[in-house]
């Protein structure tokens, strides 16, 4: 069976690297004594190199990337460098960088710039809010396919796709998603990838769900969700509640 994706993903979190050091042991261990998780950690990139530097229970990634290989980009990091600190996956469009105006054409580079990395995207799409015309499909339908429109379909079955609803983001277990809601969406994913991809290949397609998962409502989300893993914000923080998580979906 495919092991269950966790990407831990930190944000502009903890503040020093004391913390961070033991934010990712915590997370080491939990991942290391659960041989069914694939944990993820993507910390602030200051904390990279460090924290991913020998770790084999856990794997690294970044939060986000530029699509330009070098040279006069103040405050950027490359695919490359990410890749020469330790991060071997890069999410991508989270909606706290499209809500600061990040565009869909530059979501498409940064994958594409991924890849070329040898850095496995995991491209955030998902609607602001739910509406009764269906319109959120649209929303998801478009993010998707722009994301994807630099790369050729061989490569867009290397990409991870993280559904995060904006409306279920940093809240609490009961703000989070139905499971049935979810089922649909995975299955609607997997319909809009099918047009650039074989039927196959796109129902194989990688799909983790983001948006208030804790401990209480991962295995529940998982299980009648249809997805292979979760994007989780805060409750990767805390030292109490993500190896609760880790041990739930494992
Ligand atoms: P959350 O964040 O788990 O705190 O809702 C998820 C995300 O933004 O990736």
């Amino acid at each position: 069976m495919a092991k269950v994706l966790i990407v831990a993903n930190w944000k502009m979190n903890p503040a020093t690297y004391q913390e961070a050091k033991s934010i990712a042991e915590m997370t080491k261990r939990a991942a290391g004594k659960n041989k069914g998780v694939s944990v993820i950690i993507c910390p602030p990139v200051v904390y990279l190199r460090e924290l991913a530097r020998g770790s084999r229970s856990a794997l690294f990634g970044i939060q986000d990337l530029s699509y330009e290989d070098g040279g006069a980009f103040t405050g950027e990091i490359s695919a490359r460098m990410a890749h020469s600190a330790g991060a071997r996956y890069a999410i991508i469009g989270h909606s706290e960088r499209r809500h600061s105006g990040e565009t869909g054409e530059v979501i498409a580079k940064k994958i594409a710039a991924a890849l070329l990395a040898r850095l496995t995207p995991i491209l955030c799409i998902g609607e602001n809010v739910r509406d009764n015309a269906g319109d959120y499909l649209s929303t998801v339908r478009a993010q998707l396919m722009e994301g994807l429109s630099e790369i050729t379909s061989s490569e867009i079955a290397k990409v991870i796709i993280a559904y995060e609803p904006v409306w279920a983001i940093g809240k609490g277990a009961a703000d989070a998603i139905v499971p049935a809601d979810l089922h649909e969406m995975s299955i609607y994913i997997k319909k809009v990838l099918a047009e650039r991809l074989d039927r196959g290949k796109a129902l194989k397609a990688s799909i983790l769900y983001g948006g208030s998962v804790e401990a209480e409502n991962a295995y529940a989300i998982l299980h009648h969700g249809s997805v292979d893993g979760f994007l989780v914000g805060h409750a990767s923080l805390d030292v109490k509640e993500f190896p609760l998580l880790i041990n739930a979906v494992a």
